[in-house]
């Protein structure tokens, strides 16, 4: 009777803190370095927070229903022997080398990344995809529950803008489509309309319709994050009743 009580004890515990499975799939054609950054504060993914994925591979690991700021993303053209976390990758590298650190090991710019806030006592979980610090890889967000799409699974660098392409890897191929505030064409990131900084910093200063080349982004992504304040597009955060427990997959050069 008393190892029931235990067992059932031992069951409740288990749904509250159900973890949820991540899938992490690389469909490009070629070698690419996934990454995972969480938020200080929060519990972490069961997993490595680097790893190598050959072509069409993919790897599942567990995540803590209560992993409540964290992202993911992928770097290409690595080679870990080089230590400067900007010169290792062509892009998206961070501290650390293969695996990241977990303090300050995000990745360098553009990265498109898929963020993730999953929900706590009765919040739904958030999720997105976004271009807002620049595009390097095409990358959709499903799930098994039938809650939306986050996406961007167009490959923005072969039309990207002169202006932002770039950077490019060691066979002069360019990596990267880069934002305009990253790519700071208005020379000052802290007071910047493309930045939503200084004088543009709420979202009523900051409209989309001052960003440099916006819809270049929003139109090929209309279902991802495309600049600071893009939640009014309302096809920008993505959310998913927490108690549906969704697992999630990131899919890297999803078929469009
Ligand atoms: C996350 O959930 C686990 C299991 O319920 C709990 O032990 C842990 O303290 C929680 N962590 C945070 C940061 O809330
Ligand atoms: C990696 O970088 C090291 C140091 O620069 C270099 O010697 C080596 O050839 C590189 N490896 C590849 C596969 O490019
Ligand atoms: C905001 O605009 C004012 C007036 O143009 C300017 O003096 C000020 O420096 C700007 N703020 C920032 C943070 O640059
Ligand atoms: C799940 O949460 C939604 C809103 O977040 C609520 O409307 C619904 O009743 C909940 N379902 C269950 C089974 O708790
Ligand atoms: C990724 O590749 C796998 C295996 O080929 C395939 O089953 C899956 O549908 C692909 N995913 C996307 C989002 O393209």
């Amino acid at each position: 009777m008393k190892s029931c009580v235990v067992v059932l004890l031992l069951l409740i515990a288990k749904v509250i803190a159900a973890d949820r499975t991540f899938t992490v799939n690389n469909n490009c054609s070629y070698t690419i370095w996934p990454a995972i950054f969480t938020g200080s504060g929060t519990e972490r993914p069961y997993y490595a927070t680097g790893w190598e994925a050959p072509a069409s591979s993919s790897v599942s690991f567990a995540v803590p229903s209560n992993w409540t700021s964290g992202r993911i993303w992928g770097r290409r053209s690595c080679n870990f022997t080089i230590s400067n976390p900007a010169e290792q990758c062509a892009d998206g590298g961070c501290n650390g080398g293969l695996e990241c650190d977990t303090d300050g090991g995000t990745g360098i710019p553009p990265a498109t990344l898929a963020e993730f806030t999953l929900g706590t006592n009765g919040s739904p979980d958030y999720y997105d995809v976004s271009i807002v610090d620049g595009f390097n890889l095409p990358v959709s967000i499903t799930n098994d529950v039938g809650c939306g799409v986050a996406d961007c699974p167009v490959d923005l660098i072969p039309n990207c803008p002169s202006a932002l392409v770039g950077p490019y890897n060691s066979d002069g191929e360019a990596v990267g489509c880069q934002s305009a505030c990253e790519a700071d064409l208005d020379g000052d990131q802290g007071n910047s309309p493309n930045c939503c900084t200084g004088n543009y910093s709420t979202p009523a200063t900051c409209p989309s319709s001052g960003v440099e080349y916006y819809s270049y982004f929003k139109d090929n992504c209309p279902n991802s994050y495309c600049y600071a304040y893009d939640e009014s597009s309302g096809t920008a955060l993505w959310l998913c009743a927490s108690n549906l427990t969704a697992n999630y997959i990131i899919t890297f050069c999803p078929s469009p």
